[in-house]
Order: structure tokens, then C-alpha cells, then sequence
């Protein structure tokens, strides 16, 4: 790059050579933030026209040329000069040369340490909103099933072990709302991030009569942010979104790998659609969960943006520091990942087929019955500790004799003890367990139906932040069009 170009290239005698460019650049990155450049110019050069910092006319003349240079991101026809560092220089650089000297004012009272971090947290914000969406129409997903399996037993596992039995709607609302404080996160990560830093400046706020209010609520912030040392150095807001991006992808590891069990022959448990599942090569009887597989091994990466941001800010001295160009790649990646993960997931949920049948068939086999039984010897009046030894045994009879304990004849629980009698069996029948355990969040479905309807409620509340949010930002860019 010859030096005349560069923004700052005043004290220097000589330019950066081609490698040195190549090697600071971020454009290759930061040039998703294009939009949102141009917006937050946008207000600024309002805001200075309207402070008296700059001449109208040269505001104007800067004004009409962002637009053109807007419209041109838009239709994708911008074309970034790569001999520009970054989108920062790039828009202005574009803007000078074509409306001439008025375009260097600009940059009148803010800094590229104040302008990349308002450009980062909108983009955020809307990553932020659209993530949330995403979540909460893999949630919606979820709860659909258990709508309408809301008596559909199946074993519920501890230690990967037959517990006691539950529905597939208990099971699918588990994961529903892990999703649904995953959906909850982001927005609430969003009320942290959504102050403006532009104005904080390089790093100590401006000489110049500007007014951080106005622009903070042209662009739809809550607000400016409060310390100028702080808005320039940090960058827990983005890495508070990792975070809640990291915690998603565990949470849709954690389905996947359940989804993955499920389908194998072992379990049966489901048959996913065929455009969501692949085949062998080799093995012509295969059909392959590999979109689950996908997902549960992109965490790997998400996580990983976590790990980055934690590390990168780990003690960086006040101020700004280049180290915090670093800052966008990761996050931005990882919450497009887990946008496509929730996406696809929530088809793939809800085409599978849940193989009912086979669900009630593994949960009869066995003594998932047994702490039901000892329940029921509490009943009539024996502790609970000694009711556990005796089922204890009356489990041990049922594995050797291959019996189940709803199976065996009265005389036969009897000689586990003698004050077993015939209302026994309204509670060891497996679907008598599920529907007895009707406290609240738990499996009945009585139970799970206020769970659905709860679910429901969290949706539609955070269905209407998000359409506020947006309206609320659309109406910004509206008026800065104008
Ligand atoms: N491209 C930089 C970033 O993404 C912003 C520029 C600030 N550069 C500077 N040398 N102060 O962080």
C-alpha cells in the first residue's frame, strides 16, 4: 500500500509492505460489519451536523454519498480495496474519493476504537435476536412432540441405566427447556451489550460538543455506554454471547448424542426421515444419523470461540489493543453455527418417527418398577430404608426367575412381605408409575401438560421481545435512510 493511502500514514516515512497488510488486515472478516459501518456513520455525521461540529452542507454531501455506498453493500456491488486495512477505512476511503475533502470530516470526534465496537455489538444484536429465534423454533419443535405423545412411556435413564418410567413428552419438554433458557440467554445478553460506544473515542471521550445520547438512540441503543476507558477495552459482550452460544451447542450436543443412540438398532427408539439421514458407500442396509453427528461435533468449535475470547482479553492493559481485532471471527462463526445447528435440528425433530410401540416394550422389561414398589410398602407403614431391602430381594427373584414384579402372583410378594396385598397392583403396572408421578414437573400428563403450557408462555413472551426489538431497530434504519 503507497503510504499517501493510509488513515494514519502522517508521521510515517515509508508504507507497510504487502505481507505486513496482509497480516493486519481483517477486512476478509470485518467486512460483515459493512452495514452497519455505514449506519453508524450515518448517525454520527447527523449528530455532528445537528452539534455544529461540521457545515450542513458538507454533512449533507457526506450523507448522500454514505447512502450510495449503502445501497451499493446492499446490492452487493461495494467493492472493497483490499490495500485498506479494514471496513472502517475502506468506507471512508471509498467516500472521500468520491465526494472529495467534505468526506474527511467524517471522523470528526470518534476513533476506529469507538466505531468497530458500535459496528460489532449491532451486529451482535441482531446475531443475539436471530439466535434466539432459532432456539425457540427448535424448542417449538420439541414441544410439539410432546404434545402429542404426552402417554407415550418410555425408560428414563440414570447412568445410562432403566430408572423409572417416564413419557417421551417429559423427556422432550427436559430438553425444551434447557432450550428455552438457552433461547432466554441470548436475550438477556443482549440487554448488557445494547449501549452505544460511539463517542468513547480513541479512549478518553472528545474535545468536541458532541451528544452520545442522540446517537446512541439513533441507531436503537438503550443508551450510551457510561465510561470511555471501558467501552474501548473490553469485550465481555461478545464474549458472554460465545458463552451463550457454547452453552446451546452442549445443549444440542446433548440431544444429538441421545438421537444418535436412538436410532440405532439397540435402542429403536426412533427412524428419522430419510432427507435427514445418509447412507454407506459400502453397507447397503445403512442409514445414517450424520446430521446429528454434525452437530454434536461442531460444538467442538463453538466451545473453542468461547476458550478464544476468554483467553484473548485475559490480561490486555487498558485500552484499546490490536489483540481485539481478533474479537470477530470466532463469535461470529460460532453463533452462524449454532443458527444452522437449532435450524436443521428442528426438522430433523420433527419428521422423525418415535417408535411408541417399541418405547413401551423395552420399559416392561425389567424391574424399572421397583422403587414403586418399595413407595408402596411405605404405604403401609414400613421405613423406607428396610422397604428398599426388601424390593431389593423381590428384584433379585424377578432377574433370576425372568418374571417382572407386576408379573408375579400375590403369594409370590407376599414372601417378600406379608403386608403386600392386591391394591399392589395399581401401582406396578409401568403406565400406573408414569401417571402416578403427577407432582409438579413431573411425568404425568398431568403434569407435563403445565409444563407445555408453561413452555408455550416463555415462547410467545420472548416471540414478542424479539418482534419489539426488531421493529425497534428496522424503525432506525429507516429514519437514518431518510
Ligand atoms: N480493525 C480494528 C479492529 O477490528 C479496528 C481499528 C482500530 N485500530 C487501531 N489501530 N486502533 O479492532
Amino acid at each position: 500500500m503507497s503510504l499517501q493511502q493510509a488513515l494514519w500514514s502522517g508521521r510515517f516515512d515509508a508504507g507497510m509492505d504487502d505481507s505486513t497488510l496482509a497480516f493486519t488486515s481483517s477486512l476478509e472478516v470485518d467486512s460483515k460489519l459493512a452495514f452497519y459501518d455505514v449506519m453508524g456513520s450515518l448517525a454520527h455525521v447527523r449528530m455532528l451536523r445537528s452539534c455544529g461540529i461540521i457545515p450542513a452542507e458538507d454533512a449533507d454531501a457526506i450523507i448522500d454519498g454514505l447512502k450510495v455506498i449503502l445501497s451499493e453493500i446492499e446490492e452487493g456491488t461495494f467493492e472493497l480495496d483490499f490495500t485498506q486495512e479494514d471496513i472502517h477505512t475502506n468506507v471512508e476511503f471509498t467516500l472521500t474519493s468520491r465526494i472529495g475533502p467534505a468526506g474527511g470530516k467524517l471522523h470528526t470526534g470518534r476513533s476506529r476504537n469507538d466505531q468497530v465496537a458500535t459496528d460489532f455489538r449491532m451486529y451482535l444484536r441482531d446475531a443475539a435476536l436471530a439466535a434466539s429465534e432459532s432456539v425457540d423454533r427448535l424448542m417449538m419443535s420439541l414441544v410439539r412432540v410432546a404434545e402429542e405423545h404426552g402417554d407415550t412411556v418410555m425408560p428414563g435413564f440414570t447412568h445410562m441405566q432403566h430408572a423409572q418410567p417416564v413419557t417421551l413428552a417429559q423427556h422432550m419438554m427436559a430438553h425444551a427447556f434447557k432450550f428455552s433458557r438457552d433461547a432466554e440467554r441470548f436475550l438477556d445478553a443482549l440487554s448488557r451489550l445494547n449501549y452505544c460506544p460511539l463517542g468513547a473515542a480513541a479512549l478518553a471521550g472528545t474535545t468536541y460538543p458532541i451528544d452520545r445520547h442522540m446517537t446512541a438512540s439513533a441507531l436503537g441503543f438503550k443508551g450510551p455506554t457510561e465510561n470511555s476507558m471501558d467501552t474501548v477495552s473490553d469485550r465481555d459482550f461478545v464474549t458472554e454471547l460465545a458463552y451463550c452460544a457454547a452453552q446451546t451447542a452442549i445443549h444440542l450436543s446433548s440431544l444429538c448424542e441421545e438421537l444418535v443412540l436412538w436410532s440405532s438398532q439397540e435402542f429403536g427408539f426412533i427412524e428419522m426421515a430419510d432427507r435427514y439421514t445418509t447412507g454407506s458407500s459400502i453397507m447397503p442396509q445403512k442409514k445414517n444419523p450424520d446430521i446429528a453427528e454434525l452437530v454434536r461435533g461442531r460444538t467442538g468449535a463453538v466451545v473453542g470461540a468461547l476458550m478464544t475470547m476468554i483467553t484473548m482479553t485475559k490480561g490486555l492493559p487498558f485500552t484499546y489493543n490490536r489483540d481485539l481485532q481478533e474479537d470477530k471471527r470466532p463469535v461470529m462463526d460460532s453463533l452462524e453455527s449454532v443458527i444452522a445447528c437449532c435450524d436443521i435440528m428442528s426438522k430433523v425433530i420433527s419428521t422423525s418417527e418415535f417408535k411408541v410401540e417399541r418405547m413401551m416394550e423395552v420399559t416392561s422389561r425389567g424391574q424399572i418398577n421397583a422403587t414403586d414398589l418399595a413407595d408402596y410398602l411405605v404405604t403401609k407403614g414400613v421405613p423406607f430404608r428396610e422397604a428398599h431391602g426388601i424390593v431389593g430381594a423381590a428384584v433379585r427373584c424377578s432377574i433370576d426367575t425372568g418374571i417382572n414384579l407386576e408379573d408375579m402372583p400375590l403369594e409370590q410378594l407376599k414372601g417378600f412381605d406379608q403386608r403386600i396385598e392386591e391394591d399392589v397392583y395399581d401401582v406396578l403396572p409401568v403406565r400406573r408409575c408414569m401417571e402416578r408421578r403427577n407432582s409438579y414437573g413431573g411425568t404425568s400428563p398431568s403434569s407435563t401438560d403445565v409444563q407445555i403450557g408453561r413452555a408455550m408462555e416463555q415462547i410467545m413472551l420472548r416471540d414478542e421481545t424479539v418482534r419489539q426489538e426488531k421493529q425497534l431497530i428496522a424503525n432506525c434504519w429507516k429514519a437514518l435512510r431518510e
